[in-house]
């Protein structure tokens, strides 16, 4: 578990100025933010190394990969905040060893101390996944997940993905918000934000809110993802993409309607609220509605709704 000793150490309490120039950097408001977040961000998102977000990782694998030859020797991830989705793929069987990578050396320092606590294979490195700093031909897999849409130059991107994978090689990028999802998962959450910071100004409901100070953080925080947040896709544009960075058998899937118009409310609540005040029963009712409309989703929703409708695009390909 060792991460190359020329990269940058975490910077996660920014100044003020610097968060002034990443409104106009977009990589610096990158690695501000989520250096800022590293060390809560498993926490944040409900992110857990056990079955439940490994069988979650290995659907969203799954869901355009089935049937490969597993596992794959060398795996690369793109953008791994914490390492979610390549730590829980190894422990599915997907790749016996791996190389997490991100702009944010807060966040690779997360993911190495993860895959540490794992007991996994695993060496990291902070790398923009525009200028992925490792030979030609060197990995059999690349994976990510939620990071595709934070990158400026996506074909750029996918180009060196390319270069870095061995011929047959196969990349899978998930979890990347649809254009019409992204449109009903912000206001969903807006709406929400809006409707709790605003009742729990009402002295009955006092005791569920946080303090300002906290709510003033997480507004500042928003302002910052709005930067960071650069795009959304359009499945067939971003299989486009793909094809013209060269890769072969491109492919692409889209994953949860109603499932992400209960997750972003639920997200975007738990975040508006004191932690205390959500027991295991909130916890139950957030999973298990969850899973409940997932499978709406797939059985029901998945025939009558067309995919670019859904909220999760994920993107597969080779290199030929
Ligand atoms: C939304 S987080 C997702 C993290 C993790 N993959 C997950 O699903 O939990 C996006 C991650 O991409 C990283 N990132 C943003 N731009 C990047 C770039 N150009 N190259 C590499 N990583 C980048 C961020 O630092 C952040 O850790």
């Amino acid at each position: 578990m060792t991460s190359a000793p020329s990269d940058p150490a975490p910077n996660p309490r920014a100044t003020a100025a610097e968060v002034d120039a990443a409104l106009a950097d977009t990589k610096l408001a990158q690695v501000l933010y989520h250096d800022w977040e590293a060390e809560t961000y498993d926490e944040k998102w409900s992110i857990s190394y056990d079955e439940r977000c490994i069988d979650y990782a290995r659907g969203r694998f799954d869901a355009v990969a089935a049937g490969d030859d597993l596992p794959y020797g060398r795996a690369l991830e793109l953008g791994c905040g914490t390492g979610f989705f390549l730590l829980n793929l190894m422990q599915s069987g997907v790749a016996s060893s791996g190389s997490v990578t991100d702009l944010s050396p807060g966040m690779v320092k997360v993911a190495l101390r993860n895959a540490e606590n794992l007991g996994l294979d695993v060496d990291g490195r902070v790398a923009d996944a525009e200028t992925i700093p490792y030979d030609d031909n060197t990995f059999d897999l690349v994976v990510g997940h939620a990071v595709l849409h934070h990158i400026p130059d996506v074909e750029q991107a996918l180009r060196e993905v390319l270069r870095v994978l061995k011929p047959g090689g196969r990349f899978v990028f998930a979890g990347e918000p649809s254009t019409i999802g992204d449109f009903y998962a912000r206001w969903l959450s807006r709406g929400t934000w809006a409707l709790t910071t605003t009742v729990t100004r009402w002295s009955p409901l006092r005791s569920w809110r946080r303090p300002q100070a906290e709510l003033d953080e997480s507004s500042r925080a928003a302002a910052l993802e709005a930067v960071v947040d650069i795009h959304t896709f359009d499945p067939r544009e971003l299989a486009d993409i793909a094809r013209s960075a060269g890769a072969t058998a491109v492919d692409t899937a889209t994953e949860e309607f109603t499932a992400a118009m209960l997750g972003w409310p639920v997200r975007t609540f738990e975040a508006a609220v004191p932690p205390e005040k959500l027991g295991w029963g909130w916890a139950r009712f957030a999973f298990g509605g969850w899973k409940r409309l997932t499978w709406l989703d797939e059985k029901v929703m998945r025939k009558i709704v067309p995919p670019q409708f859904f909220y999760n695009v994920v993107v597969t390909g080779r290199k030929a």
